[in-house]
């Protein structure tokens, strides 16, 4: 069993993975749209290794005994008006992922939780 505070942040955090393959294929489907396919596909393969990071989380909790509890993922609400748009939307984003995974490393740290410290920087 994990810390319920370090459970929570990583089943949350699940939600956020999805949520980011969510917006990666809705970049896709814009560079899709304006027939940059390549830029396109390389953003459907993002979104799949997100969808891997929820997996990988899901499994996490699973192995440590803890129930996973998906919610509702976001609808993607940006808007692009350039295929710089989503590029910078896209670091942005990531950015902000980065912060997450932090918060789930520093609550780790502070239960000296050392196999989820290892895990989530992985
Ligand atoms: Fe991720």
């Amino acid at each position: 069993m994990l810390n319920s505070r370090v459970r929570d942040l990583i089943n949350t955090q699940i939600n956020k993975e999805f949520y980011s393959a969510y917006l990666y294929l809705d970049f896709a489907n814009y560079f899709y749209d304006e027939g940059l396919d390549g830029f396109a596909h390389w953003y459907d393969i993002q979104a799949q290794e997100e969808r891997d990071h929820a997996m990988l989380m899901r499994t996490y909790l699973q192995n440590n005994g803890e129930r996973v509890v998906f919610e509702a993922v976001d609808k993607p609400d940006k808007s692009y008006s350039s295929p710089e748009d989503p590029l910078h939307e896209g670091l942005k984003h990531e950015q902000y992922v980065t912060s997450l995974i932090n918060t789930i490393y520093k609550a780790a740290q502070d239960v000296n939780d050392f196999p989820t410290m290892k895990s989530i920087k992985e």
